[in-house]
């Protein structure tokens, strides 16, 4: 695949080592390049087949919009613009590209929404839930994308907004280098359950992104790799 990929920061890095590794084509814009979406013209982006964006929060909508607009496919694993999540899906719906997102690319964590959503059985049974996120202090968001998404699966599974303790309280730590820490714990007068994921370093974000935009080869719609990554 031809990619061009949108910022080279923490984990835009890795993106690019594990692309290239896979033999894919390259390019990368970062902020000076992609200023105003300049890198995502039709123009620009004719010889492309996928836009990845491991940007920020302030212009990923913006980045989502130009690709669009451009007929291309676009994987997303930049955080923060969650609360525009079905402007966005109708767009995508319009202009008839592929576009997969995720909170969190590493397929631990993905395997960790799974054994959440099972846990979220304890709200029914007089528990109640926290979740706690530790990060870095670069961190431009709180709470983090992924507490969001353990939030909503456990939710989702909980019986549907029927239980009174069913949106769990998140806890945003933000300390030294912490890749990234998520942790749900329940808690009954009889017991505690403590889940916890703890990311050693950002390269299963990298793979994640990578795969998933292989996956996303020829399709449409609008995905959340939540619900693909078992088909990677
Ligand atoms: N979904 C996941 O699995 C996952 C995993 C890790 C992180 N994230 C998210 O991914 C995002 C990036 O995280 P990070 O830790 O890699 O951040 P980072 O180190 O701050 O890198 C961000 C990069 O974005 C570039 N950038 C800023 N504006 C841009 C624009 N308009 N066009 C192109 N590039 C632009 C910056 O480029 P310059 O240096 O040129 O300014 C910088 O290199 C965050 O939202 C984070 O929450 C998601």
């Amino acid at each position: 695949m031809n990619i061009l990929l949108l910022g080279h920061g923490k984990t835009g890095s890795l993106v690019a080592e594990v692309a290239r590794e896979r033999h894919h084509g390259l390019q990368i814009a970062g902020s000076k390049e992609n200023t105003a979406c300049a890198a995502l013209t039709s123009e620009k982006l004719k010889d492309v087949d996928a836009v990845i964006d491991f940007t920020a929060p302030h212009c990923v909508v913006a980045n989502i919009e130009a690709c669009a607009k451009a007929g291309k496919n676009m994987i997303v694993g930049t955080t923060g613009w969650y609360s525009e999540i079905d402007r966005i899906r109708a767009l995508v719906d319009r202009h008839q590209t592929g576009f997969l997102y995720a909170a969190n690319f590493s397929i631990g964590v993905n395997l960790f929404f799974d054994i959440a959503r099972t846990a979220a059985a304890a709200l029914q049974h007089d528990y109640t839930g926290q979740i706690f996120e530790r990060h870095h202090v670069h961190k431009k968001d709180a709470p983090s994308g992924t507490a969001i998404a353990i939030q909503q699966v456990i939710r989702e599974s909980s019986g549907h907004g029927s239980h009174k303790n069913d949106n769990l309280e998140i806890t945003s730590f933000r300390e030294g280098e912490v890749v990234g820490q998520h942790e749900v714990v329940l808690e009954s007068a009889a017991d505690t359950i403590y889940l916890c994921h703890d990311a050693k370093s950002r390269r299963g974000f990298a793979e994640g992104a990578v795969r998933a935009a292989e996956w996303l080869v020829g399709k449409k719609g609008f995905y959340d790799f939540k619900d693909v990554w078992r088909e990677l």
